[in-house]
């Protein structure tokens, strides 16, 4: 194998997505990833700033770039299939958020600017299947979905035919870094690789390799099913206050989703799984003959403050840090990688390096 000009360490959408960024800009590139489960294995693919919470708890600053996030999809998704012919399942048609009684309809709000607000016909005139206690809605037009599993595959093969690396099956136990140009990666089967610089995205399981307190990055767990899609399903993504529905075009419904602060386990809970599909039925009575295909949990890479952590690493700026996008890792990740990729490629340090900055933990104790 040639040598990398980087190493990244970590193969889920973020990982790869830098990887696929720098590789189109002629950096050789090396992928290394343990094999475990990917956090985007188990996302249900939602490109949608503008009902998910922990993007407006995270400051202005993330909410902009989650909507940069989201207008970069618009041209990384036919540019990812022409490049890799894989069909990444990009679906456009808007993310409706639904009330579905008084109560939930008395608190119900948007951001105006990038939602409508729907009354009842109108709702039900575009998701026929919702059940008639429905209120209203807000209707996010722009907001989008594509299907995480085949985005992951659809980098690989993009990689690939961009002459890069990607090394499955390695789990990486250190990282050195000398100064701000070069560092080296060690293996568990004893390999040691050099690079100029290492990108870490390894999701929640950093497993010590950055050099951050403890309690900056940890893990939320999430579980989800899917079941199969029939006629009186959902035809885009709906929300509603205890379950999240996303229609994938390979049949697939899939509902989420749990979230069970710092739990490492990756088993799931009947009785959680029970109530997230009587919520969704509740939405789609219809879904009450739908047979179940699958169930699963991820680990969401949360951070202390919401927002995730982009750029070098303070004490060693060969590192760079790729971490902590907790429930918005693909939508994130081409605004991520592109920050990445200019400052690796070009050397120029967008405001999003500044405003994730890993800096802003180094005062965090033990938590
Ligand atoms: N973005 C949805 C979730 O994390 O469940």
């Amino acid at each position: 194998m040639r040598k990398a000009d980087v190493i990244i360490v970590g193969g889920g959408a973020i990982g790869l997505m830098c990887a696929w960024m720098l590789a189109r800009r002629g950096v050789r590139i090396l992928v290394i990833d343990s094999g475990g489960p990917a956090a985007t294995h188990a996302a249900a693919g939602m490109l949608s700033p503008s009902f998910e919470r922990s993007l407006h708890g995270g400051g202005d600053a993330l909410g902009e770039f989650s909507r940069a996030s989201l207008s970069l999809w618009r041209e990384i998704a036919p540019a990812l299939e022409e490049a890799s012919g894989v069909d990444i399942d990009y679906d456009e048609s808007g993310v409706l958020c639904v009330a579905l009684d008084d109560l939930e309809a008395s608190v119900f709000d948007a951001d105006s600017r990038y939602c409508d607000r729907l009354e009842r016909n109108e709702v039900l005139e575009l998701e026929p299947a919702l059940s008639s206690s429905v209120r209203c809605a807000w209707f996010a037009r722009t907001d989008a979905q594509v299907d995480p599993r085949r985005v992951r595959e659809a980098l690989k093969r993009a990689i690939a035919r961009e002459s890069g690396a990607v090394k499955f099956d390695s789990r990486v136990v250190s990282i050195e870094t000398h100064g701000a140009r070069a560092g080296r990666v060690r293996l568990a089967s004893g390999e040691s690789l050099e690079a100029g610089r290492i990108v870490l995205a390894t999701g929640a399981r950093i497993d010590g390799l950055a050099e951050l307190p403890a309690g900056a990055v940890f893990p939320v767990k999430g579980e989800a099913l899917a079941v199969e899609r029939i006629a009186s399903a959902p035809r885009r993504v709906v929300r509603t206050g205890g379950a999240y529905l996303c229609p994938k075009s390979d049949g697939r419904i899939i509902i989420g989703a749990t979230e069970l602060n710092r739990d490492r386990s990756l088993n799931t809970d009947d009785r959680r799984l029970r109530e997230l599909r009587a919520a969704a039925e509740i939405a789609f009575p219809g879904l009450e003959d739908a047979a179940e295909t699958e169930r699963w949990a991820g680990l969401r890479p949360a951070t202390a403050d919401g927002a995730p952590i982009i750029g070098p690493a303070p004490s060693a700026p060969g590192l760079i840090y790729a971490l902590g996008h907790y429930r918005n890792g693909v939508l994130l990740a081409p605004a991520s990688a592109a920050a990445i990729a200019d400052l690796i490629a070009s050397g120029r340090a967008g405001p999003e390096i500044a405003a994730f900055s890993a800096a802003r933990f180094t005062e965090l104790g033990d938590s």
